[in-house]
C-alpha cells in the first residue's frame, strides 16, 4: 500500500486495499475491490476508461483526492453501490444516470442486443415495434433503440419514480422521439399493438432470497427485486400474456435470475432456448410468439 497516495496508480491501488479489507459485496456494476477502485479512481479524474492505463502516473490534484478519500469512505460506511455515489451506471459502453429511484443496470440481456439474436433477426433495421417491460433506469428501453435503429420503443414501469429517472437517460440519448415511457402494472396499460421483441428484466429474487441479500441491495429499490415466493410472480404473467402483444415470430426475451429450474418446473411443455451470456446459459430465455401459442 502506497503510505501517502498521488499519482491515479497509488490511488486505485489504495482504493482497492481499504475496499477488500472492508468485506464488500461487489456485483453493481463490478466483480471485486480492484474494479471497482479502478472505477472510482478514474470517475474522480474525470478519465475515459480506455485511457485509464496511460494515465496511471497522472497525479490527482488535492481536491480530487479529498473527493477519491470521501468516496471511499462513503462506499464502506453506508454499504450504498458505488452507481449510487456517482451517480452513474455501465453498460457495455453506454454511461446511465442512476440514483435510488432505480436498480443499478447490470442486465445480462445488454450483452445480447442485438448481435446474439443474430439467428433470429437477420437484420435488426428491419425491427419497427420492440417493448422494454420494467425498464427502471430505461437502460435496456435505449440499448433496445440504439441496436434496432428503426423501432419505436416502448418502455414501461409501474413506478413513477423510476420512470423520471428513464425519461433523463432518454433524453440524454436524444432518443425522445422513439423511446415512449409509460406507467403501466406489466401489460395492463398497453393497447394490443404487436411488437417483433419485448425485453424483460423483471423483478425475480424469491422470498428466501430477499432476506439473505447482502446490504448494498437494500439500497436499491424493494420494488425492483422481490419476485413472490419462488421469484416467478413477474415472469409467469409475461409468459402467459406476451402472445397477445407479440407479431408472428415476434420475440419474448426474459431475465429470470436463478430461477431457470423452478420456470422449467412451472412450464415443462415451453421449448425455452437459454442464451448464452458471461455468466452461462441459464439466466436469460427466449422464446417465439409461436413457442408460446403452441404449448
Ligand atoms: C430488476 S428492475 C429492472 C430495471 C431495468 N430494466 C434494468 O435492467 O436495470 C425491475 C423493474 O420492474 C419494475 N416493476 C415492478 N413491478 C412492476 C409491475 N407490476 N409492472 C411494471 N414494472 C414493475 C420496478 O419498478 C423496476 O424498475
Amino acid at each position: 500500500m502506497p503510505m501517502k497516495p498521488g499519482t491515479l496508480g497509488d490511488w486505485i491501488a489504495y482504493a482497492a486495499m481499504r475496499l477488500s479489507k472492508a468485506r464488500l459485496h461487489f456485483g453493481h456494476g463490478t466483480h471485486n475491490a480492484a474494479e471497482e477502485a479502478a472505477w472510482l479512481v478514474q470517475s474522480v479524474a474525470g478519465i475515459p476508461y480506455d485511457r485509464l492505463a496511460a494515465s496511471l502516473d497522472t497525479s490527482l490534484t488535492p481536491a480530487q483526492q479529498r473527493r477519491a478519500e470521501k468516496l471511499i469512505e462513503e462506499r464502506i460506511g453506508s454499504r450504498a453501490p458505488l452507481a449510487y455515489l456517482l451517480h452513474e451506471a455501465w453498460l457495455g459502453e453506454e454511461r446511465f444516470y442512476v440514483d435510488r429511484r432505480v436498480i443499478v443496470p447490470r442486465s445480462f440481456i445488454a450483452e445480447l442486443l442485438p448481435k446474439s439474436l443474430a439467428p433470429w433477426i437477420v437484420d435488426p433495421k428491419r425491427i419497427r415495434r420492440a417493448l422494454d417491460l420494467c425498464t427502471g433506469s430505461g437502460c435496456l428501453a435505449v440499448l433496445l433503440a440504439l441496436a434496432f435503429p428503426q423501432a419505436k420503443v416502448d418502455a414501461i414501469d409501474i413506478s413513477p419514480a423510476a420512470l423520471v429517472v428513464a425519461r433523463r437517460n432518454v433524453r440524454a440519448y436524444g432518443l425522445e422521439s422513439r423511446v415512449r415511457l409509460l406507467r403501466s402494472d406489466l401489460f395492463a396499460g398497453l393497447a394490443a399493438v404487436p411488437y417483433e421483441v419485448i425485453v424483460a428484466n423483471p423483478p425475480y429474487v424469491n422470498a428466501r432470497g430477499v432476506k439473505h441479500l447482502p446490504l448494498e441491495y437494500r439500497h436499491e429499490p424493494a420494488l425492483a427485486l422481490a419476485g413472490g415466493r419462488d421469484g416467478l410472480d413477474f415472469v409467469r404473467r409475461i409468459i402467459n400474456d406476451a402472445p397477445g402483444f407479440l407479431a408472428p415470430r415476434g420475440l419474448l426475451i426474459v431475465e429470470v435470475g436463478h430461477n431457470r429450474k423452478a420456470l422449467e418446473r412451472v412450464f415443462p411443455s415451453l421449448p425455452f432456448t437459454w442464451l448464452q451470456t458471461s455468466r452461462g446459459d441459464g439466466f436469460v430465455f427466449l422464446l417465439a410468439r409461436e413457442d408460446l401459442t403452441r404449448h
